[in-house]
């Protein structure tokens, strides 16, 4: 597993400022609800002064996004909106005494609600300032530059593992061509060629102090506490594999094919992570398939 600080786990645990602020006169709304990984800052400005009064933050994203939102709220608070624009994607890192390389993408979100929600503030229209390379990622605001550097700096292969570090892919998939072009390009400038069905390495396991089995069962248990909520709508969750952090599940009845039904996963995902203790992913088990297809 990921070396996580003290501090992530901690605002992960208990995390600062969640949910919105009440009268909030500045939302910033980022990344896509449709990939379950999406984050809405909710800002109380003192119009006369511009200090932010209060801040508050909304995500269906990981640990890591959970974390990286408490912590820009906490930074923010008290600042005038101006200084707050300053804060850096690493100045959130840095408060979190670091993040992961593979999730920095968090800290990035944050830093761009903070701006769309300054934007709105001022009545201004804010867009993904994607300027350095063109974005590839739509679901996770991952942009070609990002791709390339840490393709080059891992030696990346496969669309799987630019997913483990870059989170990019990970989602609705419609960008994993995007992927497989940078890859061709920059392992043709090793004079390699891209393989398509190229295995990933191996996966992280986390270590949860939990037997495999005993672990499946805890899943079942904390699905078993969520279950009534989605019959009471005519919906159900079914699980249908476990591997290492990412937990496949099919979504029954009214939940299948539910507009929400990415933002249910969200919440499914969070209530897993909280009961498991730790970082997990729940993926509809059509991606499963997907991934099961492009490995054979
Ligand atoms: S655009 Fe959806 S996973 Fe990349």
């Amino acid at each position: 597993m990921w070396d996580y600080s003290e501090k992530v786990q901690e605002h992960f645990f208990s995390p600062r400022n969640a949910g919105a602020v009440d009268d909030a006169n500045a939302i910033g709304d980022v990344g896509s609800l449709s990939c379950g990984d999406a984050l809405r800052l909710t800002l109380k400005v003192d119009p006369d002064s511009e200090v932010i009064l209060d801040a508050g933050f909304q995500t269906f994203g990981c640990g890591s996004a959970i974390a990286s939102s408490s912590a820009l709220t906490e930074i923010i608070k008290g600042m005038k909106i101006d200084d707050a624009l300053g804060v850096s994607n690493q100045d959130i890192a840095d408060y979190l005494d670091g993040l992961p390389p593979e999730k920095m993408h968090c800290s990035v979100m944050g830093r761009e609600a903070l701006q769309a929600a300054v934007a709105n503030y001022r009545g201004e229209e804010w867009k993904d300032d994607h300027e350095e390379g063109a974005l590839i990622c739509k679901c996770f605001a991952i942009d070609e530059v990002m791709i390339e550097e840490t393709v080059r700096a891992n030696g990346l292969r496969t669309v799987e593992e630019v997913t483990n570090y870059t989170k990019a892919g990970g989602g609705c998939s419609a960008c994993h061509e995007g992927i497989e072009e940078i890859l061709t390009r920059i392992l043709a400038e090793k004079g390699e060629t891209f393989d398509p069905n190229a295995v990933a390495g191996e996966i992280k396991k986390p270590k949860s102090g939990l037997t495999n089995l005993q672990r499946m069962k805890r899943i079942e248990e904390l699905l078993d506490e969520i279950r009534p909520n989605l019959q009471r709508d005519h919906g159900d969750v079914e699980l249908v594999e476990v591997d290492g952090r990412y937990i496949y599940v099919k979504m029954i009845g009214a939940c299948a094919g539910c507009q929400m039904a990415a933002t249910t996963l969200g919440g499914i995902q969070q209530h897993l992570a909280e009961g498991l203790g730790e970082f997990i992913q729940v993926l509809p088990a059509e991606e499963l398939a997907r991934r099961a297809a492009m490995e054979a």
